[in-house]
């Protein structure tokens, strides 16, 4: 079992779920809500203990936007962890094609280039002994009921994803949410990239599946926040069977951190046409998650964008 778990975005959604699952396992003896924003934080560490009767929870400091944030956080950790479950993300806030001080956009650096800085420096500094998750997403091999379309890309050299990280690939009428679909793709083809480099640790994919009882589509637009709030999520999904509650979102990442069978280097999500029930390796759907070459050229071109 993991004694001590970092969590990214540990203040709401699946998160703090995780926290609360992970808190209710009696081996667990420490866990660090990695948050941006200190209220929420202790908001969300307050009502941990409470719903668990525990006094394990610890707040760090981070925005995974930041760079600089993440390492200062990195460095006041005084010991290893076990576990490092990366989450914190979403839609990228009210303007997520926006370019960043870093050149890539806003999207990216909340779901993937704060992550990418947080696994280096925790290998640089020792400090991650066993696991490594990565929320992923149904969205990185396309979504047909929401309208998402699998990532399309020409060469998958380094040179395009870059691209894809600095927002030229795309053009101003591109939907975020079909951008979201291509970070979280690069963020599985990085994990597998690092997977194979450090062989002593189990580095996993996994995404929760489409869950319900989280604040992911507050950042949408107007028009979108409220299909998918409202007639989507509420009506459609839970009709085709296509959304789960919370709970069973989080369990799917406290279960790919406690289950060594979860292998390192996988992408786990749901069947072909699901986004719910068993978790299966994406790269029998799509071989080319299994290329080597691309993952290490989605790692490089990640690390063109890290000073
Ligand atoms: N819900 C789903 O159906 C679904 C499906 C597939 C994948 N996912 C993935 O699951 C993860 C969690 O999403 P969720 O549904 O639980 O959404 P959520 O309720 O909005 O939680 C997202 C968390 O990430 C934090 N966060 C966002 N940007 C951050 C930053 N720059 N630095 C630090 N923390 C940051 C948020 O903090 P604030 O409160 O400060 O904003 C919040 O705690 C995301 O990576 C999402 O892409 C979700």
């Amino acid at each position: 079992m993991n004694k001590s778990i970092l969590i990214t975005g540990a203040n709401s959604g699946l998160g703090k779920d995780t926290a609360r699952q992970l808190g209710l396992i009696k081996e667990t003896e420490k866990i660090y809500l990695a948050c941006r924003n200190e209220t929420k934080a202790k908001a969300a560490k307050a009502d941990l203990e409470k719903t668990t009767g525990r006094s394990i929870f610890e707040i760090i400091i981070m925005d995974v936007s930041n760079p600089d944030s993440v390492r200062l956080a990195v460095a006041e950790l005084k010991e290893p962890i076990d576990a490092l479950i990366m989450n914190a993300g979403g839609m990228g806030g009210n303007s997520p094609m926006e370019v960043t001080s870093d050149g890539v956009t806003s999207l990216f650096a909340a779901n993937l280039l704060g992550h990418v800085v947080l696994m280096d420096e925790l290998l640089k500094e020792k400090k991650l002994n066993k696991v490594a998750l990565y929320a992923g997403s149904e969205g990185a091999r396309g979504v047909e009921d929401m309208g998402m379309n699998r990532p399309a890309l020409k060469t998958s050299s380094e040179d395009e994803f870059a691209k894809v990280i600095d927002g030229t690939f795309f053009d101003e009428k591109t939907d975020p949410m079909e951008a979201y679909g291509y970070i979280k793709y690069i963020a599985a083809l990085w994990m597998s990239s690092e997977a194979r480099k450090n062989p002593n640790l189990r580095l996993i994919t996994m995404s929760p599946g489409f869950t319900s009882g989280t604040a992911v589509m507050n950042d949408l637009p107007f028009a979108k926040r409220v299909m998918f709030k409202y007639i989507m999520l509420p009506i459609v999904a839970p009709l085709k069977g296509l959304v789960h509650k919370l709970e069973k979102g989080a369990k799917r990442f406290v279960d790919g951190i406690s289950d060594d069978s979860f292998k390192s280097g996988v992408f786990y999500a749901s069947k072909p046409k699901r986004l719910t029930g068993q978790v299966i390796d994406q790269s029998t759907i799509f071989p080319d998650l299994n290329n080597s070459s691309y993952q290490d050229n989605a790692n490089g071109a990640i690390h063109r964008f890290i000073k």
